[in-house]
C-alpha cells in the first residue's frame, strides 16, 4: 500500500516538474524571439528617457528656487507678478494710446507689457529687469512682440527719458526712492503708475481703488510729472 502510495506522490511532484520544465522553454523562446527583443530594448529606451526628463525637471527646478533666493538678496524687490485677471484693470488705468510709450520698471515676466502691446498695436512697450530668471521668462514670453524690448538693467539707472508712461510693482521702499530720480529724468506729462506701493513724500495724482481685498493689486497710485 505504502508503495502506491509513494508512487503517487512521485507522479504529482514529476506533473509539477514538467510544467515548470514547460514554463521556462517558454520564456526562453520569447527571449530569443526578436520582437520581443526589440520590444524589451524600446522599453529600456522609454524608462531611460522618462528617468533623464524627471532629472532634467529636478535640475531646473533647484536652478529656479536658487535663482530666486539670490534675486532677493540682490535686487530691491523679489518676482511676485500681478494677478493675470488685475493686469486688464490696469491697462485700462494706465490710459494708453497707440502713440504711447510704455515702461514697466521690474518687468517680471512681462505680462503688463504683453497686454499692452497686443491692445495698443502701435505702441512701444520696454520692460527693464535686473533678475536673471524673470528676464529669461519676459524675453520668452514677448519673443512675437515686436514693439517690445526687455533690458536686463537696473531702474535706477535705466534710461526712460522718452516715456510717456511708467508702470511699476515695486515693494514699500522702492518707489520712496524711485520716484525723485524718475522726476528728474522724465519729460513732463509723463503718468508713473505705482500699484500698491506709494511715496509719501509725493503728491499723487490720482488714487485708484482695484480691489481692496485682493492681496495683490489693491489700487494704483497716480503721479503725474
Ligand atoms: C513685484 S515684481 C513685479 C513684476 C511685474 N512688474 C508685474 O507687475 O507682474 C518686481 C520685479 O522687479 C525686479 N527688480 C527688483 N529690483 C530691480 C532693479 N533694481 N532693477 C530692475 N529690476 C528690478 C524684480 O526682479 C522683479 O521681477
Amino acid at each position: 500500500m505504502q508503495k502506491y502510495v509513494r508512487f503517487y506522490r512521485y507522479q504529482k511532484y514529476a506533473r509539477l516538474a514538467h510544467l515548470v520544465e514547460r514554463l521556462i522553454d517558454v520564456e526562453k523562446a520569447a527571449g530569443s524571439n526578436p520582437a520581443s527583443r526589440t520590444r524589451k530594448i524600446w522599453m529600456i529606451l522609454f524608462y531611460f528617457f522618462v528617468l533623464i526628463l524627471c532629472l532634467i525637471v529636478c535640475v531646473l527646478l533647484v536652478l529656479f528656487y536658487v535663482a530666486q533666493i539670490v534675486a532677493a538678496f540682490t535686487t530691491d524687490a523679489p518676482f511676485v507678478p500681478i494677478p493675470q485677471e488685475t493686469v486688464e484693470k490696469i491697462i485700462e488705468h494706465l490710459k494708453l494710446t497707440n502713440d504711447s510709450v510704455l515702461y514697466d520698471l521690474g518687468c517680471g515676466d512681462g505680462r503688463i507689457l504683453k497686454r499692452a502691446a497686443e491692445k495698443y498695436p502701435s505702441l512701444k512697450a520696454v520692460g527693464i529687469e535686473i533678475a536673471f530668471v524673470p528676464y529669461l521668462f519676459a524675453q520668452w514670453k514677448t519673443r512675437k512682440n515686436k514693439n517690445i524690448k526687455i533690458r536686463r538693467e537696473n531702474i535706477f539707472t535705466a534710461n526712460v527719458s522718452d516715456a510717456t508712461h511708467i508702470f511699476f510693482y515695486l515693494f514699500p521702499e522702492v518707489p520712496k526712492k524711485l520716484l525723485p530720480i524718475l522726476k528728474t529724468k522724465c519729460k513732463p506729462d509723463t503718468r508713473i503708475v505705482s500699484c500698491d506701493f506709494e511715496d509719501k513724500q509725493s503728491e499723487p495724482t490720482e488714487i485708484i481703488e482695484l480691489n481692496p481685498l485682493a492681496k495683490r493689486g489693491k489700487k494704483l497710485i497716480v503721479y503725474t510729472i
